[in-house]
């Protein structure tokens, strides 16, 4: 018998320079997601719009994320790939949904509080934003939902809507799982905190050498001195291991435990690794940033993809709970 695919659903907000955080966090695990299960994948430019970037970063941060997922590997043929704004049926869901969710549960999401915290006033874009997320997800019908630790309220909430409107409608949607990647928490940044642009503490991927180089150059390090082993709970150690292979590892954790061991020299290969890794990424993602009417194309076709789908979970929805006259026809 042959097995239906799961279908896993991920957005990726579009946010500037890609950088490792993000590349070892979430990317290179949904691209991996493209070979054995249904990947639907887009970048979340409407949940964007919550923070009121300007129109033509916001445009170009589109425009970059496209090239970067493609650039690494995600291929437009084998999955559903597209832009959120270029489906807009996904809003008219969320209105819908907006009938189904309480108050209450967009008081308590975390992700809203801690913005409030940090001073920002917020508007109802960014109050509903999980709302728009359920419907990302209840549109396509996904069955598994990768994201960040910070996301996982977003997915119950998203099945607390889905159980809802089930609980009156009938069995209409399907309840989607979180699968926590653990790894997104985990990734330092170039002083030991989490890595994230916020914190201006990032290693970008597709950026100049030169900035590359001097970030990898500025990973905080300890005052051990040189004639002393070295401690390898480390960023800079974590980093290295993220490039390497298990006898590299096991060697620069000899190198750790001896004497003699300059971080100025670890930090250089891990550079070298660092290039050496993403060299063909980097070729590729030039190639594609020179041809804009080809990822123009790529995006037609997956909202096109996308567009099948929505249309007919919409239609069903509509019908169910009595949108327009159909029924009475
Ligand atoms: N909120 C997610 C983030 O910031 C992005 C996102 C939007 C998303 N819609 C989604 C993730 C649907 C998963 C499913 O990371």
């Amino acid at each position: 018998m042959k097995k239906t695919k799961k279908r896993i659903l991920s957005g990726i907000q579009p946010s500037g320079h890609l950088h490792l955080g993000n590349y070892f966090g979430m990317m290179s695990k949904m691209i991996e997601y493209q070979n054995q299960d249904d990947l639907f994948c887009f970048i979340a430019d409407f949940h964007a719009l919550t923070a009121n970037p300007d129109p033509k970063i916001l445009s170009s941060n589109t425009y970059n994320a496209v090239c970067d997922f493609i650039a690494l590997g995600l291929s437009p043929d084998n999955t559903t790939f597209w832009v959120q704004s270029d489906v807009p049926e996904v809003t008219e869901l969320a209105w819908i949904l907006s009938s189904f969710t309480n108050i209450g549960s967009m008081d308590r999401s975390t992700t809203y509080k801690d913005k409030i915290s940090k001073g920002i006033k917020p508007n109802m874009g960014l109050y509903s934003y999980p709302i728009l997320m359920a419907a990302d997800i209840l549109l396509f019908n996904a069955n598994i939902v990768p994201v960040g630790k910070d996301q996982k309220q977003h997915i119950e909430i998203a099945r607390d809507i889905a159980n809802k409107f089930n609980a009156r409608y009938g069995r209409v949607f399907i309840l989607p799982e979180p699968e926590i990647v653990e790894k997104t928490q985990l990734i330092p940044g170039v002083d030991g905190k989490k890595m994230s642009k916020s914190y201006n503490n990032t290693i970008p991927i597709f950026g100049k050498e030169d900035v590359i180089r001097k970030n990898v150059m500025s990973i905080k390090t300890d005052t051990t001195p040189i004639n002393q082993p070295k401690n390898k709970d480390s960023t800079l150690f974590y980093l290295y291991c993220l490039f390497s292979n298990d006898s590299e590892k096991l060697i620069l954790s000899k190198k750790y435990d001896a004497p003699g061991l300059r971080y100025g020299d670890v930090k250089s290969e891990l550079f070298q690794k660092i290039m050496d890794y993403f060299a063909p990424y980097r070729e590729k993602r030039a190639l594609l940033q020179s041809k804009p009417d080809d990822i123009k194309d790529i995006l037609n076709f997956g909202a096109k993809k996308a567009k099948l789908i929505a249309s007919q979970t919409l239609d069903q929805i509509r019908a169910v709970i009595g949108l327009g006259v159909a029924n009475e026809l």
